[in-house]
């Protein structure tokens, strides 16, 4: 997609320092400092892509306080220091899994649930078997920003939403651009059980339960691509690209003289390619990398501000 590749040159700013910001790309901006023009076009075409919170844009000077806004550029640096140290390659499967199960307890109907951290106390929730490998990264994290400009400015929810997109970006995704402001779940409340998807439901079923938190199907395709990392066998495990669609539409798992092949995916995985509504959007995706960086990091955004309040 076009907007994916264009940068946008800052004005020149009261500091008479010029910064190209590139939409989605970009790891960070100093929002804070910029005028409400200056915000005003620079993130524009993020709403258009309905990457970004409307809060983000209408009010920049509450959302400093209560709503989204990127981090600055001190605490960005901060947060690419202590996420580097925790979020290898390895772990970037795990830190993105554990993205999925806090923020997918989000019910739109009831307006509970989502990106809230209050996976720290759902692990074991059999869903989550594993999980607590992800949720030391936070852990380890928070340590880690402890007496730099991030500490007290980045909650624990952001974390996970950081967390999450670092290892999507060093695994050769793309770099988005994750706002912060998420309130942390307080100690030990949990988010209502029996909303994450099941390995074993149907395309139906998985429309419906992405349906739930307010996602259609193009949504639902493209954060599934989230699999092209870990070892379901979707090509390299550390590696973020297209595998997973065009795995997709070679069905490995039907191969009847191959079994490590028969192996590969999961069932949920499997029903896509054979739903009409799904198809294109797998075909569209095996095929256009960019289409599939630009969407999956709007749909990224948009699943890591489930449930956050006045961010929708
Ligand atoms: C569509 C419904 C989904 C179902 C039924 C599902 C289910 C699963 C299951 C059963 C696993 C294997 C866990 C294991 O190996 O122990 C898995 C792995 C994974 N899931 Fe999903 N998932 C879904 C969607 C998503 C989404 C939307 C994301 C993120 C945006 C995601 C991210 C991951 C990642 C990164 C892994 C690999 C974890 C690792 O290897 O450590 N999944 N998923």
């Amino acid at each position: 997609m076009l907007v994916m590749r264009r940068s946008y040159a800052a004005k020149k700013r009261p500091g008479g320092n010029r910064r190209a910001l590139s939409p989605l790309l970009a790891a960070s901006t100093d929002a804070g400092g910029l005028t409400r023009r200056e915000l005003l076009k620079l993130t524009a075409p993020l709403l258009l892509l309905g990457a970004l919170p409307a809060g983000l844009l209408a009010a920049p000077q509450a959302a400093r306080a209560a709503g989204p806004v990127l981090p600055s550029k001190e605490v960005q640096a901060a947060l690419d220091k202590a996420l580097a140290r925790s979020v290898t390659k390895g772990k970037a499967a795990v830190a993105l899994r554990l993205v999925f199960h806090d923020a997918g307890t989000f019910s739109a109907a009831a307006k509970d649930g989502g990106l809230n951290a209050s996976i720290q106390y759902e692990l074991d929730r059999p869903e989550n078997m594993g999980l607590k490998r992800g949720w030391r990264i936070v852990e380890q994290v928070r340590q880690d920003l402890r007496g730099t400009a991030a500490e007290g400015v980045v909650s624990d929810a952001d974390l996970v939403a950081l967390a999450g997109a670092y290892g999507i970006r060093i695994c050769g995704g793309p770099a988005i651009a994750v706002p912060i402001g998420r309130p942390t779940a307080t100690a030990g409340s949990v988010d209502p059980p029996g909303r994450m998807p099941a390995e074993t439901f149907s395309a139906a079923e998985l429309k419906a339960s992405f349906a739930a938190k307010g996602f259609n199907v193009k949504e639902l395709v493209v954060l599934s691509g989230a699999h092209t990392l870990g070892s379901k066998g979707y090509g390299d495990p550390n590696r973020f690209d297209t595998e997973y669609f065009r795995s997709l539409l070679r069905k490995p798992w039907l191969a009847k003289d191959d079994a490590m092949a028969a192996m590969i995916g999961l069932p949920s995985d499997h029903v896509l390619p054979d739903d009409p509504e799904c198809l294109p959007y797998i075909q569209r995706y095996a095929e256009d990398q960019e289409a599939f960086f630009a969407d999956f990091a709007a749909a990224y955004v948009k699943l890591t501000g489930l449930g956050v309040a006045g961010w929708a």
